[in-house]
């Protein structure tokens, strides 16, 4: 029998990050085409990835690029329709939670192709968020569930879906044991910023709820702007935008750069006091690596990170920013809520007996 075919679909920057982790380990096993929906499309958010972290290239571009919700789910959806219809793959696989993410899981499903979904069954509770939406969506035509964690099993099971769903662990955690030995090998950006280990923060900013407010940006930018040490901010295009449209002022201690690679941010994870940010997958990675999270959201769908004291939810408000930056300082063992970093030999397998 020749190798199972599966097309897995790619957009944005997270997921380049979970297909360095996964594809170079599938190519022994399966056949995988991938394709990239062109949803992040500027050298820093796409092709750094490809290149340093070995990720094989895409059969297909379809450069969707940016735009509303709508349109940029549905261009992605008529494309990723053809690719189907010429590689009549045995499986579609997507990852997370953006629009790509949906668009690939929806044509797959229309045509009856069986949907894997790697990180199903996270939840934020919060339906005005983009993301929410696409994972449960996503979630409830999928076939074969890649839960990463209890939790993640747990909400499922809470709306219903029981079937297909495999606890494997978390992707992400593989990638950062394989990668964090390479990025410190590799990596000089601590030195090319003039930074010391332990003596700066990191933070991130890029969230829609965050960037597409006034209000919430100006009091990110507030609580920042109180802190007396450095911090490095790797600032995605979309919230670069709306800091020059809102004119907000950072004040000198906070060092803007364009987004950096993985090896880069891993290295800057890694050497910072502690890390200040939005995104989903820098909290795990901040777990990860035992460094303090302060997370600028009401909500986490990394529950784990928040109940074992390493990650704490300050919102958008200026004075929690602030005292948290001062004084969160967790300590105590971090549980392997995330597995053993063997995720994706558990899919390989599953995949395998799915069949
Ligand atoms: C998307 C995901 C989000 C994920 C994030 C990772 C959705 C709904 N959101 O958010 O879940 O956390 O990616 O980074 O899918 N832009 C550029 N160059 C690029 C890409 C984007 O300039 O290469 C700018 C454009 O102005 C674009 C804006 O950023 O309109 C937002 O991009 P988009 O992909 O819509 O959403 P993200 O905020 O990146
Ligand atoms: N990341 C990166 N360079 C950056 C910012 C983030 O390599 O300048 C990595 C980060 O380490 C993590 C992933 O991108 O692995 C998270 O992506 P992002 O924050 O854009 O999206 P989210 O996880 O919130 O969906």
């Amino acid at each position: 029998m020749g190798k199972l075919k599966i097309v897995t679909i790619l957009g944005a920057r997270p997921q380049f990050i979970k297909a360095a982790a996964v594809s170079s380990v599938f190519s022994s096993h399966f056949e995988e085409i991938l394709v990239h929906t062109g949803q992040h499309y500027d050298p820093n958010m796409s092709a750094v990835f490809f290149e340093e972290l070995t990720i094989p290239n895409p059969k297909y571009h379809l450069n969707v690029g940016s735009g509303s919700h709508g349109a940029m789910t549905g261009a992605m959806l008529a494309e990723i329709e053809k690719v189907l219809e010429m590689e009549k793959p045995d499986f579609v696989l997507v990852y997370g939670d953006t629009n790509s993410t949906l668009a690939g899981a929806l044509a797959a499903s229309k045509l009856l192709i069986p949907v894997i979904h790697v990180e199903a069954g996270l939840r934020s509770f919060n339906k005005a968020m983009p993301e929410e939406q696409n994972r449960i969506l996503t979630d409830h035509i999928s076939k074969i569930l890649f839960a990463p964690t209890q939790t993640a099993v747990q909400n499922l099971q809470n709306e219903g879906i029981t079937g297909g769903v495999h606890l494997v662990g978390d992707v992400m955690y593989d990638g950062i044991l394989h990668f964090s030995k390479i990025a410190r090998e590799k990596s000089r950006i601590l030195e090319s910023l003039n930074l010391e280990a332990g003596k700066f923060l990191l933070c991130t900013i890029h969230r829609a709820e965050n960037t597409n407010s006034l209000e919430r940006l100006t009091a990110i930018v507030n609580g920042l702007n109180a802190c007396k040490e450095p911090i490095v901010l790797p600032l995605h295009p979309r919230t670069l935008k709306y800091i020059h449209d809102y004119g907000l002022k950072l004040s000198d201690t906070i060092c803007v750069i364009d987004p950096v690679g993985y090896l880069d941010m891993v290295r800057l994870e890694s050497g910072a006091k502690k890390i200040v940010t939005d995104s989903g997958g820098i909290q795990k990675e901040a777990f990860f690596l035992g460094i303090p999270c302060i997370t600028l959201r009401e909500e986490t769908e990394w529950v784990e990170t928040v109940e074992n004291g390493w990650n704490i939810l300050v919102g958008a408000d200026q004075t929690k920013i602030a005292d948290a930056i001062k004084n969160f300082n967790p300590s105590g063992e971090r549980k392997a809520y995330f597995g053993e970093g063997n995720a994706t030999q558990k899919m390989i397998e599953t995949i395998k007996n799915q069949h």
